[in-house]
């Protein structure tokens, strides 16, 4: 069984859809620590009336970000988190957290990245981007987390219609269900180790562009 660690800021629907799937065995993992930079993030609560055990980091307690990101990869080490997924956590991930985990660090990012990525895309601002330069076609992704924001090898994506008349919330609506239906397969193929992160080549990923890896 894999152990899960989940790091989240908001309301927390991707955290429940891993909750759920854990719980129903889809996934044959475990989540082990849920952490959170905001301690009144809806999230948390999802995470203790699951009975899972959850910790708060607010980055104006620490002197640096450094050293509150030492913390938290202690803090995954000492639960001994195999994976740590994303699941709308809107820092940047400091280096020190990404190399104590290496290729073991996954975001799901409600576009198609490389699109719509990077600093200040987050939320409403994503799918307003999407709509001003009238794509047809938005969706979701799940990616390695690396050094650099929303930038990692994509590992799959859904994708999902932009109808004419879509206001960034109808838009956010259609695609948020698709966001947990990846990452709880994402998720899930990582574990039974059909998706094996190690020999996972960067020069196969980057050649995909935006297609899905095939399970
Ligand atoms: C999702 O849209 C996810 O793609 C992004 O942040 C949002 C989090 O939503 N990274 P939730 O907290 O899982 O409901």
């Amino acid at each position: 069984m894999w152990r899960l660690g989940v790091l989240v800021s908001g309301n927390g629907t991707n955290l429940q859809a891993l909750i759920d799937a854990c719980k129903q065995r889809e996934i044959k993992g475990e989540i082990v620590l849920v952490a959170s930079n905001r301690k009144h993030a809806y999230a948390l609560v999802r995470a203790r009336e699951a009975g899972i055990p959850t910790l708060v980091f607010e980055a104006e307690k620490y002197k640096t970000k450094t050293l509150m990101c030492s913390k938290m990869a202690q803090a995954f080490k000492e639960k001994e988190v195999d994976l740590i997924c994303l699941a709308g956590y809107l820092l940047k991930l400091e280096p020190c957290l990404i190399r104590s985990f290496p290729r073991r660090i996954i975001n799901i990012h409600p576009a198609l990245l490389p699109k719509y990525g990077g600093t200040g895309m987050y939320g409403h601002h994503v799918h307003k981007a999407v709509l001003a330069n009238k794509e047809t076609e938005s969706g979701c992704t799940v990616h390695l987390v690396d050094e650099i924001f929303d930038h990692g090898p994509i590992l799959a994506q859904n994708h999902v219609p932009v109808k004419p008349d879509d206001t960034a919330e109808t838009l956010a609506q259609r695609i948020r269900p698709k966001e947990h239906e990846l990452y709880v397969s994402v998720v899930k193929h990582i574990c039974t180790g059909k998706l094996d992160l190690d020999n996972f080549k960067l020069s196969d990923v980057s050649s995909r562009g935006s297609k899905s890896l095939s399970f």
